[in-house]
């Protein structure tokens, strides 16, 4: 789509939609150009949270055990279409699609063939309430639906995806987005191994009453264009969306019905960086997640200058904590995995 045919108004109008998602249900594509207008800027957003994720999905050891991709909630199908790019068509025999909008599985369809032809393409039945029978073993991806759905949905959500193989979620990068996948994880860590973002399968210590406040989430990159092309800041001055903020969480799972891939927790698995290190004149201080729980910690510069120059560059995700001073909370060392 060019940027002459853009219809701004088009955009406002699902912008609005999407900042009332979780207070009104229901169909809200009303036409084919709603979801191309989608399709070549909000979706493509999303897009790029999906390389970053399935890139910290790769780093933890998941790899597709499944030949069914299955979209829930497709929309233009970009989820479906960022796996494909990332682990090649061949790693699939057949793309499954389910939206309750049947102009949005009819559009994924469409623009999926287009892009890979030798694949076959379906639109999956409605998946039945509360069975998990539904999704056959397949790879499932939920991508930005999750925060639309209201309590009932969620639930039978969880309850359809214990039929899966594995399954990939990536959502926004908020507060109340965040909450609702920490409730999958919950609802789902009995049947599945957890991939990413954790590093160890216990309770997600979010859940502790003193980290209420807090919200599992991480930052994309987004790519050069998003900084380079006119069109794109024309969509961030209009959307009022900040493209250089890529926020977004995710949540990755195996059927432990396969065989065990994910290490175990153990007192050495390493951490996850939660969110972004604040810097101060000095010293760095970050949320740290891993098997012992939820860390606020703080590292002093002079303490391991290589470890402050590549929290303050953001350069991983996960990290191997050398040593910790349990009772300040003070970071001693450690090294970017
Ligand atoms: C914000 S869009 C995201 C679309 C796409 N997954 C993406 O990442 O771009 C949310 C999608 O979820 C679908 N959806 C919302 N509630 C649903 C439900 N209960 N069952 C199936 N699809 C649903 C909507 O129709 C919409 O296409």
């Amino acid at each position: 789509m060019q940027e002459t045919e853009i219809n701004w108004e088009t955009l406002e109008r699902l912008r609005s939609r999407f900042l009332d998602s979780g207070t009104s249900a229901g169909v809200y594509w009303q036409s084919e150009d709603d979801l191309a207008h989608y399709h070549a800027t909000f979706a493509a957003r999303i897009g790029w949270k999906w390389d970053n994720a399935l890139a910290l999905a790769a780093q933890a050891g998941f790899q597709p055990q499944s030949r069914t991709l299955y979209d829930w909630g497709c929309g233009s199908g970009i989820a479906a279409l960022r796996v494909l790019d990332f682990y090649g068509p061949d790693a699939f025999d057949e793309i499954q699609l389910w939206d309750h909008s049947a102009l949005a599985c009819r559009f994924a369809q469409k623009t999926i063939r287009e892009a890979y032809p030798q694949l076959k393409v379906e639109i999956a039945p409605a998946p039945s309430s509360d069975s998990h029978s539904s999704f056959h073993k397949a790879l499932v991806l939920v991508s930005h639906a999750l925060n639309e759905l209201g309590y009932e949905t969620q639930q039978q959500l969880s309850q359809q995806l214990k039929g899966a193989a594995q399954v990939i979620f990536v959502e926004p990068g908020d507060h109340t987005a965040s909450r609702k996948l920490i409730a999958q994880r919950e609802a789902l860590r009995d049947a599945f191994q957890i991939a990413a973002p954790c590093t160890h399968c216990e309770t997600c210590p979010m859940l502790a009453e003193e980290n209420l406040r807090h919200w599992c989430h991480f930052f994309g990159k987004p790519p050069i264009e998003a900084f380079t092309e006119g069109f794109w800041a024309r969509f961030s001055q209009t959307m009022e969306i900040d493209l250089r903020s890529l926020p977004y969480s995710f949540l990755v799972l195996q059927s432990k019905q396969l065989p065990a891939t994910f290490p175990a927790s153990q007192p050495d698995s390493p951490s996850r960086l939660i969110g972004r290190p604040r810097q101060f004149k000095g010293y760095t201080r970050l949320l740290s997640c891993d098997s012992a729980g939820l860390r606020d910690l703080e590292l002093q510069k002079r303490d391991d200058k290589q470890l402050w120059k590549s929290l303050k560059k953001e350069q991983s995700s996960l990290y191997q904590w050398s040593e910790i001073d349990s009772s300040t909370q003070r970071l001693k060392s450690g090294s970017p995995l």
